[in-house]
């Protein structure tokens, strides 16, 4: 990984989805192991001046709310330099910037502590979009709390005009950008060169606003599972084989013909053979396959504990980093994975993952936001679909045991441990 400082700049007109995506591109780079902070700056004036500020206070001939604006503004950058300073790898200003010279003077600022920049921007003109983004997010935002949602609805309109007054979209002059626009039909990417800026694009590309669902599942019991044994490449048992009908029927289920579902497996005959009974295509990938456990393939913890001792405790003491000898770390699969995130993401149909437990942790670790330390201790039971319904600022789970030998009843994790 290369050691590249970034501070991401967003850039847009309100409703425009930035904080959603500031927050997508925030969980995604985390995941993959660049320290990553978002600062949004309407919670610092949120958290200055309380909430609740109507229209006029954005409007731009107001002077002294515009020096309050600049204030809390240039404070949140100070914030965002100082944690890309100490141990952050990128950080996000999650802000309007709607004007160049505010943009200049950003990017003067980033550039004196030794930062590259990019600025992101995110264009829509349609007023539906518009519309719908301002009722599901807005109306319910701090800002508007024991206020009529029609109300909320018209004074941020008000407030997006006073922005629209003063707005100009990014350009050449604006050094290097991406804009995306349209909900991603149009993505132009001006003077992108790196590595970090490129990953940054490619995900952009891939992201979809959509609401589709995500199911995880690992295979059903295989032979290696019954036996306490890791990796191979066995068979399912029979208990194995009655989960995937199970699997077969929930899908069924729950899909609509319309519109079937991605069926992802891996290159794995357990998987496969999981998958086997649902009635759609399916597309079998290598980055999907067990993490690799090399010279420990084949044996139980009991057998690695005794053969290879030290081994065993490395592992223990830091299960993220830790390689097997001629195998693979939870990091390394995290990398061979962003390439299926990809998929996901640009996928409208509703997705079926039939994978494996430490796949499975690291796919579930992307979409829930749990950091990589934690991802290789993160629940991923037999039998049991989970069900990601990714929302505007989260993503919803929910757990399906399909016995047998589900766990029923076992309590999710709670809080996030960042
Ligand atoms: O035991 C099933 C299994 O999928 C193994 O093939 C794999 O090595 C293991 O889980 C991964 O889990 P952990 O990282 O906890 O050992």
């Amino acid at each position: 990984m290369d050691n590249q400082k970034l501070v991401v700049v967003m850039v847009g007109l309100p409703a425009r989805g930035k904080t959603h995506v500031a927050r997508k591109l925030s969980r995604y780079l985390s995941w993959l192991g660049y320290r990553t902070r978002l600062f949004n700056v309407g919670s610092y004036r949120r958290a200055r001046l309380g909430p609740g500020q109507s229209a006029e206070f954005f409007d731009p001939t107001n002077e002294s709310a515009n020096e309050a604006r600049r204030a809390i503004s240039a404070e949140a950058l100070e914030d965002v330099l100082a944690f890309v300073g100490r141990e952050g790898r990128v950080g996000i200003f999650d802000a309007t910037n709607t004007t160049r010279d505010k943009r200049a003077l950003v990017e003067r600022r980033c550039r004196a502590a030794g930062f590259d920049v990019l600025f992101v921007e995110l264009v829509c003109d349609d007023p539906i979009v518009i519309e719908v983004n301002v009722r599901a997010t807005k109306t319910l935002s701090q800002d508007y709390e024991g206020v009529d949602p029609e109300q909320a609805t018209r004074d941020f309109r008000a407030r997006i005009e006073q922005y629209e007054r003063v707005y100009e979209p990014l350009d050449e002059s604006d050094g290097r950008f991406v804009k995306v626009m349209d909900l991603g039909q149009t993505v132009v990417a001006h003077r992108i060169h790196g590595y970090l800026e490129s990953r940054i694009v490619a995900f952009l590309l891939a992201s979809r606003p959509t609401r589709r669902v995500v199911w995880l599942s690992r295979h059903g019991e295989s032979r290696f599972n019954s036996q306490g044994r890791i990796g191979g490449d066995s068979e399912l048992t029979s208990a194995g084989q009655l989960y995937a009908e199970n699997l077969s029927r929930f899908v069924a289920q729950h899909s609509d013909a319309d519109a079937p579902p991605l069926v992802l497996t891996s290159t794995l005959r357990r998987t496969i053979q999981t998958a086997e009974p649902i009635p759609y295509p399916k597309t079998a990938l290598r980055a999907l396959d067990e993490l690799n456990a090399g010279v420990c393939d084949g044996l139980t913890y009991a057998q690695i504990v005794e053969r290879y001792p030290n081994e065993y405790t490395s592992r223990a003491e830091d299960k993220l980093r830790y390689r097997y000898p001629g195998g693979e770390s939870y990091e390394d699969v995290i990398q061979r994975l962003e390439s299926v995130i990809w998929e996901i993401e640009r996928s409208v149909r509703p997705v079926l993952v039939v994978a494996h437990q430490a796949v499975n942790r690291a796919l579930y670790a992307y979409f829930m936001d749990w950091s990589p330390e934690v991802c290789p201790h993160l629940d991923a039971p037999l039998h049991t679909v989970l069900e990601l319904s990714p929302q505007p600022y989260g993503c919803e789970e929910r757990r399906y045991p399909l016995g047998p030998l589900a766990p029923r009843g076992q309590p999710l994790l709670g809080g996030r441990q960042r």
